[in-house]
């Protein structure tokens, strides 16, 4: 069965956040960033893109988000107050069916954030097809298409966030071919940023660093990394960070939020890296 599960605005169940209308954008007399905007998150079920949601729906957004697992996806939804529309952004079709929703609900987009990806371990000598093809699949291909089919939708002056990472600029081991999509994402934002100018669409990248999400977790865990392993890993890259210590989800929200929202109308084609501090200061290997 195809989630498509609303919550916020429209109907009777209020998420948390706006219970708190003073604090958060969007409530009682306060000016959200994106009141009367429509976004599709892709990847809204767990980490940046749950966040991501979050945070915009307490910024007065009407948010649709997307995601394979359609029990994880419904129960993230609901929690923030998104609508959720249960996809994988590797099958076109899939992707037809969320904009047509948006269609059939009489929305626009404003706001589209390619946020979707993998990571998984294989060094060079191990590198398959299928390897391959996963990564390019899931963060460069769908990113693409994400993208494609959304622009009969987006409104005049619309901003697109493609989450690449740091990794597009980097070379950590074992992570090549991951490394590559992510710099083609980077790519894409400079390319799409010029085709869509005309309409006043933006087109930015976010790169974060390391992210505490469920994704870092299982990439480690699909490089035969046991719990001591993965506590050294991440105890490691935490202290080559400038701010010594991870990032969170709700810091890539924000900074996500600043390329959606109008508090950015004059960037376009940028990559805005949130990381700590390790790429400005030098500190990754
Ligand atoms: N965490 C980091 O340190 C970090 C660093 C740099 C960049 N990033 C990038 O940030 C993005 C989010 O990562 P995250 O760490 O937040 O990962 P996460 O916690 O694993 O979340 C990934 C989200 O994407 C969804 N997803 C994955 N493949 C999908 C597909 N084919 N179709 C639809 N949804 C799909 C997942 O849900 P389903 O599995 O149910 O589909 C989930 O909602 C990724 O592009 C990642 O490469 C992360």
């Amino acid at each position: 069965m195809t989630a498509h599960s609303r919550y916020l605005p429209g109907t009777a169940v209020m998420p948390e956040s706006s219970l708190f209308p003073l604090v958060s954008g969007g409530g009682l007399g306060v000016m959200g960033q994106l009141d009367n905007k429509v976004a599709v998150i892709s990847g809204g079920s767990s980490g940046i893109g749950l966040a991501t949601a979050q945070r915009f729906v307490e910024e007065g957004a009407v948010v649709y988000v997307t995601g394979r697992r359609e029990q994880e996806l419904t129960a993230a939804a609901e929690k923030v107050g998104a609508i959720a529309v249960q996809g994988d952004t590797s099958n076109p079709a899939d992707l037809d069916r969320l904009y047509d929703t948006v269609r059939a609900d009489g929305r626009q987009i404003d706001v589209v954030v390619a946020n979707a990806g993998t990571a998984k371990f294989a060094m060079l000598e191990d590198v398959t097809d299928e390897h391959f093809d996963l990564h390019f699949n899931t963060n460069v291909r769908s990113t693409l298409n994400t993208v494609k089919k959304a622009l009969p939708l987006l409104s005049d002056g619309a901003s697109i966030v493609l989450v690449s990472s740091v990794s597009g600029s980097g070379g950590t081991a074992g992570y090549s071919v991951y490394n590559a999509s992510k710099a083609a994402v980077r790519s894409f934002a400079r390319s799409w940023a010029n085709e869509l100018k005309g309409r006043k669409i933006r087109v930015n990248a976010l790169s974060p660093g390391i992210v505490d999400t469920a994704g870092i977790e299982d990439a480690l865990v699909a490089a035969g990394l046991d719990e001591a392993g993965r506590r050294e890993w991440k105890a490691n890259y935490a202290s080559a960070v400038p701010l010594a210590r991870w990032g969170r989800p709700e810091e890539q929200a924000n900074a996500i939020l600043f390329l959606a929202s109008e508090q950015s109308s004059y960037i376009t084609g940028f990559e805005l890296v949130v990381d700590g501090g390790a790429t400005q200061l030098g500190t990754w290997s």
